[in-house]
């Protein structure tokens, strides 16, 4: 139960015990992204013929018990599920895979230490922590593992209220090489109290911009304040998913990553869960289309606004020459969140019709190298 306390009045957020019932529609959505992202991250670092990076961290610092009331599984579950396909080539290719799980509550700890028991054989291809810590505690203990020069970190950070993700501990994740972190944050808890002290002692934003931010849009202002963190001349990417529950609040992963391959992957991970806007398990835009819905005036398929703005945007800087070539093409549809075969869709039309010439558009994290 987290109190919030202001002059007029005590409000009691009474957080409820999300492994104590079935997951709901908003926490379904939320670890089939973590599960997809995991899908696409495992194989980059063991499945490639070259060893870059023989260790292999993956962190999950509010691990839950193991699953719910019903036996869906929760993170750590997950994890060890989406490892089973590399463990010939973890032992083949003697890689140091280690997995870290975290949990405050005592009684889930050990509720999870008896879940992974049945996996014994399996964790001796790698090794597996289980910890007991508040997370601030348990994350500057394992902070020093990730920053070793031979490794790979993937973070999971599924807090369940705002306070855990600090701007130290953003900025020292930001910071490390070779790692990528996926965080939940309750954004509508920030709609609800803007004002509070305690909420503004643990994110930065202006509460007239929260006010002035309607709800089903705050995740984005969320995005917006992490974004600011980072300095302007880093590169570094940043993509939100917000999430609806039955009740109507809205929630929100972030994702981070040093790397074009990794944002490329969230990204194309959240187009597969919402194919209309790549952003959230409801219709974040209020575009109210029903799918295959014609346009009236234009007598084709009716398209999200945020597809249809793109693609004039896209198009209009590749006329206008202001995205000269192939990467500038790449980064520019990641940076606004969206994927290759949307650009590349723009791409062709254009020189279907004569705009620009006919070319071989290389649009991959290849041509960043
Ligand atoms: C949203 S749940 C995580 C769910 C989990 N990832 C899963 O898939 O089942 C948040 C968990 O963090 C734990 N927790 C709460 N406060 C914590 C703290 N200060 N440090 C670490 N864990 C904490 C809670 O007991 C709860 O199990």
């Amino acid at each position: 139960m987290t109190t919030v306390n202001n002059d007029m009045q005590t409000t009691k957020i009474m957080a409820k015990d999300i492994h104590k019932v079935p997951f709901d529609e908003g926490t379904k959505a939320k670890l089939s992204i973590f599960q997809d992202y995991l899908k696409a991250w495992l194989p980059v670092f063991l499945a490639k013929e070259e060893v870059y990076w023989n260790t292999i961290n993956v962190f999950d610092f509010f691990a839950g018990p193991g699953s719910d009331s019903r036996g869906a599984m929760g993170t750590p579950l997950i994890i060890i599920e989406e490892l089973r396909p590399y463990l010939d080539k973890i032992k083949q290719k003697k890689l140091s895979v280690n997995l870290y799980f975290n949990e405050y509550s005592k009684p889930k700890q050990e509720e999870l230490k008896a879940k992974l028991l049945p996996y014994g054989k399996e964790l001796k291809t790698y090794s597996i922590e289980i910890e007991n810590l508040d997370f601030k505690e348990s994350f500057d203990k394992q902070f020093p593992k990730m920053g070793k020069s031979n490794c790979a970190n993937l973070l999971f950070l599924d807090q369940s209220g705002i306070k855990h993700i600090s701007e130290e501990v953003f900025n020292k994740i930001t910071n490390l090489k070779r790692t990528d972190f996926l965080f939940f944050i309750s954004s509508s808890t920030i709609k609800r109290f803007a004002e509070h002290p305690k909420i503004i002692q643990y994110i930065k934003i202006n509460p007239e911009e929260v006010e002035n931010t309607p709800y089903h849009e705050i995740h984005r202002l969320v995005l917006n304040y992490y974004k600011s963190l980072i300095s302007n001349n880093k590169e570094y990417y940043l993509a939100p998913f917000s999430l609806r529950k039955d009740a109507g609040a809205v929630y929100g992963l972030i994702f981070g990553s040093g790397h074009v391959l990794g944002i490329e992957k969230f990204l194309i991970t959240c187009w597969k869960v919402d194919p209309e806007r790549g952003e959230a398990n409801f219709d974040i835009d209020e575009d109210k289309i029903c799918p295959g819905q014609l346009d009236l005036f234009t007598g084709e398929v009716r398209k999200p606004k945020k597809i249809d703005l793109f693609e004039k945007e896209l198009k209009e800087r590749i006329l206008s020459q202001e995205l000269k070539n192939d990467k500038d093409i790449y980064l520019f549809t990641l940076t606004n969140g969206f994927i290759p075969a949307h650009a590349r869709k723009v791409t062709s039309k254009l020189i279907a019709d004569k705009k620009i010439a006919k070319c071989h558009l290389s649009l991959s994290h290849k041509i960043c190298k």
